[in-house]
C-alpha cells in the first residue's frame, strides 16, 4: 500500500477536468460528462478543475483564456457541482501541477509520449506541435497523481491518457518506493453520448460539428429549438430506439431519457405511432426546460466575478492543502534537497 491514504475510506477521492477551450459547452459535455460529476458527489471527495494550463497548448488569446476559464468554472456549478463539497478550482492555482508534470515528463520516454494517439492525430492533422502538446499526458498524470485519486471519472477518449498515468505512478513507485496512488479509470457504463444533430454517426463537438449540428448550453432556446427540429432522423417514421439503424431518432430518445430521467424503451413507447415532429418538439420541450434554470444560474455566477473568483480561490486552498503534501513526499522520495527556510 502506498504511503498515502489521504482519500477517507467511507468517501474515496475523485478528480476530474475540462479545458476552458470554449465559451460554451455543449449538451455533450453536459450529458455525457458534468451530469455525471455532479451524481458522484455523494459518494465521493470530489475534485473538479478547469485545466487552463493544459489549454495553452493551443494558442489563445490571453483575455478569452480568461474568460472562458471563468465561463468554464461556472458551467460546472451551474450545471450541479456545489462548490460547498466538491473542490472547484483553477488548474494553473496550484503550481505544484506544472513541477510535478516536469517530473513525469523526465521519466517519460521521447518514444512513449510520440506515440500517443492524441498527439499523433493532432500532428497528422496539421496542428504545430508544440512541446506543451507533446508533454500534454504528462501534466494530465500530474493533475490526477497530485491529489491521490482513486478513480477519475472521464469519457473513452481519455482511457489513453489514464493508461499513462498508471504506467507513470507505478514507475514512480517502482524507482523511489511507494508514493503514488495509482489511479483506477472510472468510465462510467452508460454515460450517455451525445451525437451530431445533422451528422448522427459522429459525436456532437465543439471543433467537429456544425452550428446546427451542435446545442450550445449558453444558446438562446428559440435557436436550440430549431436545431432540434432541424435534427436529422431518416425516412421510415418510426419512433424506435435502434443506435445502429436509426442513429437520428436513437439521438434524440437518448437526449430526452437522461434530461426527463425516463428509460429511453419508455420514452420509444411513449411515441409509438405518432411522427418525428411531436418526438423532436417533446425534446426540444425538455430540453429548454433543463437549460432555462442552467442559464439564469450561468448569468447570476457571470455577473459577480469576484465572488467567483472567491468560489475558486477557497477551492484551490482545499486543493493546495493535498497537493502541499503530496509534492513534500515526491520531491523527498526523488531527493530534491528541501530549502532551509
Ligand atoms: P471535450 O470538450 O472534448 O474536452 O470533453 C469534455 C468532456 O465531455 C469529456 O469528459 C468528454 O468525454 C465529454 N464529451 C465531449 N463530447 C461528448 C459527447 N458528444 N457525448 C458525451 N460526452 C462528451
Ligand atoms: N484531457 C482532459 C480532456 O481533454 C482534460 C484533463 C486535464 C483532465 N487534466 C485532467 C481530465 C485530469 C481528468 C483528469 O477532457
Amino acid at each position: 500500500m502506498p504511503a498515502a491514504s489521504t482519500a477517507d475510506a467511507a468517501r474515496p477521492r475523485i478528480l476530474s477536468g475540462m479545458q476552458p477551450t470554449s465559451d460554451s459547452l455543449h449538451l455533450g459535455n453536459y450529458l455525457g460528462a458534468l451530469v455525471n460529476w455532479v451524481g458522484l458527489q455523494d459518494d465521493f471527495d470530489a475534485y473538479y478543475f478547469v485545466a487552463d494550463l493544459h489549454a495553452l497548448t493551443v494558442p489563445t488569446d490571453p483575455q478569452v483564456l480568461r474568460r472562458r476559464t471563468r465561463a468554464t468554472a461556472a458551467q460546472f456549478i451551474a450545471g450541479g457541482v456545489d462548490p460547498t463539497r466538491s473542490a472547484v478550482f483553477c488548474q494553473s492555482h496550484i503550481p505544484a501541477h506544472a513541477e510535478l508534470g516536469w517530473v513525469m515528463n523526465c521519466l517519460t520516454g521521447d518514444g512513449e509520449a510520440r506515440r500517443m494517439t492524441q498527439f499523433k492525430d493532432k500532428v497528422a492533422k496539421g496542428q504545430s506541435a508544440s512541446v506543451g502538446l507533446l508533454t500534454y499526458p504528462m501534466l494530465m498524470a500530474a493533475d490526477i497523481l497530485m491529489y491521490d485519486a482513486a478513480y477519475v471519472p472521464v469519457g473513452e477518449d481519455q482511457r489513453q491518457h489514464l493508461e499513462i498515468t498508471r504506467d507513470l505512478a507505478e514507475r514512480f513507485n517502482t524507482r523511489f518506493g511507494e508514493t503514488l496512488v495509482v489511479p483506477d479509470p472510472y468510465i462510467v457504463k452508460g454515460a450517455a453520448k451525445i451525437m451530431d444533430l445533422q451528422e448522427p454517426t459522429a459525436k456532437m463537438s465543439k471543433t467537429g460539428s456544425s452550428p446546427k449540428g451542435l446545442i450550445d448550453l449558453m444558446e438562446d432556446p428559440s435557436r436550440i429549438a430549431k436545431n432540434i427540429r432541424s435534427a436529422v432522423t431518416d425516412t421510415d417514421a418510426e419512433v424506435r430506439y435502434d443506435p445502429e439503424g436509426k442513429p437520428g431518432v436513437s439521438n434524440l430518445l437518448v437526449i430526452h431519457s437522461v434530461l426527463s430521467g425516463t428509460p429511453v424503451a419508455d420514452v420509444a413507447d411513449a411515441f409509438a405511432g405518432r411522427g418525428y415532429g411531436d418526438l423532436k418538439q417533446e425534446v426540444a420541450d425538455v430540453v429548454i426546460e433543463a437549460l432555462t434554470p442552467f442559464q439564469q444560474r450561468m448569468s447570476t455566477l457571470l455577473d459577480d466575478p469576484a465572488e467567483l473568483d472567491r468560489i475558486l480561490a477557497d477551492g484551490a486552498d482545499r486543493a493546495a492543502e493535498v497537493a502541499h503534501a503530496t509534492m513534500s513526499r515526491v520531491r523527498d522520495a526523488v531527493g530534491l534537497l528541501p530549502a532551509a527556510r
